[in-house]
């Protein structure tokens, strides 16, 4: 049995991970920020935690509600998308570049230094889900340009959590989960939930052949930066 926990958890793929994992036998600590959403995930069998990463008290109450646990697997998955506008022609307002910036970029930054060294004693993994849409190299249209900036910037702080976290034991993954049918992908998306979750738990359960440090998609290819 692992011990895993899964920080956005309330639907898409972060309730996805919480379910493979459950059925998996896992113990998992799961993240919400609704009452409904704490039901929903009880219910299903998971250990809930309130955590809006926009709340420093929350991301505070998270480090003592999870003190002593071991962890062998950690998913970093919320996230949000912001203006479907977004291009080099047209910019994001301050509310826009805000909500976004602060939820996925330094939200995790404040989220690094409590989870990461509760992977250092089972020597666990730590799984950003980030984007393809954060890839420099694969950069051919300005659609998304909030959200692939923002992904840029997680790219750059989850290789930062391999460089310093990597010699205490913590091996650090950047993941792709695929264009997925959810909120944020949509309905005509090209994978399901559970496609992309299954990918991304292989690569996770195989430190053999994805190492720390880099950035791969749900079905193991390795992505440039
Ligand atoms: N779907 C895709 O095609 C796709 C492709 C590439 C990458 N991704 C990435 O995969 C991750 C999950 O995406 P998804 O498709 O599952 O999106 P989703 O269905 O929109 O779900 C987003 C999740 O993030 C949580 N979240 C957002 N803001 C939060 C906050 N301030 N505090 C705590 N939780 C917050 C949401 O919680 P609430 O329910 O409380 O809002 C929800 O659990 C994201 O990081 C996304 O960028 C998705």
């Amino acid at each position: 049995m692992k011990t895993v926990l899964v920080i956005g958890a309330s639907r898409g793929i972060g309730l996805e991970f919480v379910r493979q994992h459950v059925a998996a036998g896992d113990k998992v600590f799961a993240t919400h920020r609704t009452e409904d959403d704490r039901i929903k995930l009880r219910d299903m069998g998971a250990n809930t935690l309130k955590l809006d990463v926009m709340n420093v008290s929350d991301i505070a109450g998270l480090a003592w509600q999870l003190d002593g646990e071991k962890m062998d697997v950690a998913i970093v998955n919320a996230g949000v998308y912001g203006p479907r506008t977004s291009t080099v022609l047209q910019s994001p307002t301050d509310e826009e570049f805000d909500n976004v910036m602060r939820t996925n970029v330094l939200a995790i930054m404040r989220l690094v230094p409590i989870v990461a060294p509760l992977l250092e004693p089972a020597r666990g993994t730590l799984a950003f889900i980030s984007s393809k849409m954060g890839s420099i190299s694969n950069a051919w249209a300005s659609y998304g340009m909030l959200y692939r900036t923002s992904k840029v910037a997680l790219n750059m702080v989850a290789k930062l959590a391999h460089t310093d976290f990597s010699a205490r034991g913590v091996r650090v993954l950047t993941l792709h989960p695929g264009w997925v049918r959810t909120d944020m992908g949509g309905p005509n998306a090209e994978i399901d939930v559970k496609e992309s979750i299954d990918g991304m738990r292989r690569v996770i359960a195989d430190d053999t052949n994805f190492a720390s440090g880099g950035f791969y998609d749900f079905r193991g290819a390795s992505i440039d930066w």
